[in-house]
């Protein structure tokens, strides 16, 4: 049953992102959409890739990526072009989130500079989360939380002791920068920490409520 609800969100959550982009795209050039990784989006992605748009007016970029390069499994530049790059939207522009650069705290600025030209706001920003109340790369054992939480630079290279890779991810304020948020979660664990993110107001202990202020729109299944 789960699965099935789960694939009929994903089809609801791509159907109001693709709208979100038709929207903005019959006023502007280029519009912007910015997704998560991790295993939750790949539905989504999937049913993205069937929703009419003109894909190569559209631009995609991550809320953060593993510092690794992107044939790895852990890739989420791998997730997006194997998942979502594919039929009409191989058309859209892409723009990772590494560099050849050995580490994120070398490589953020040269991120920063791709990001810099892209349709911001973003029409989309699509966030996931994990049971710890992290999204995007904002954790709440890392030591870089505070910056990415409070600095204005579009990107922050992040290491945090329950990750196995570091990290690179778009600060809060910049992951702000859109008309749209989306929070999309599934499971009974992820709707507990959202309820309980609700209750508080603690950012550095569940991150997600940094999301919470904004209008955001929650697809969540069982
Ligand atoms: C990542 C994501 C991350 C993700 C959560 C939830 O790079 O892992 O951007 O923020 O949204 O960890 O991941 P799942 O969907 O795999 O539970």
């Amino acid at each position: 049953m789960s699965e099935l609800c789960r694939e009929r969100l994903a089809t609801q959550l791509a159907e109001s992102v693709a709208e979100a982009l038709r929207q903005d795209l019959s006023r502007q050039e280029r519009a912007l959409l910015v997704v998560s990784g991790g295993s939750t989006p790949v539905p989504f992605f999937r049913a993205l890739v069937a929703c009419e748009l003109p894909w190569s007016r559209v631009e995609v970029t991550l809320a953060d990526e593993r510092w690794v390069p992107e044939e790895h499994a852990d890739s989420n530049a791998r997730l997006v072009r194997e998942h979502l790059l594919q039929g009409g939207a191989a058309e859209a522009t892409f723009v990772a989130l590494t560099t050849g650069a050995a580490t994120p705290e070398q490589g953020v600025d040269e991120v920063a500079e791709r990001l810099a030209p892209l349709a911001w706001p973003a029409s989309a920003v699509v966030l996931g989360m994990g049971n710890d109340g992290h999204t995007a790369s904002l954790f709440p054992d890392s030591q870089e939380l505070s910056l990415a939480l409070s600095t204005a630079e579009p990107a922050v290279a992040v290491r945090a002791p329950s990750q196995p890779q570091p990290r690179i991810t778009l600060s809060a304020d910049r992951l702000h920068r859109a008309r749209r948020h989306f929070l999309h979660i599934t499971g009974g664990d992820k709707r507990d920490v959202l309820a309980r993110a609700l209750a508080g107001d603690d950012l550095r202990e569940l991150p997600i409520r940094a999301f919470l202020s904004c209008p955001l729109a929650t697809y969540w299944a069982p």
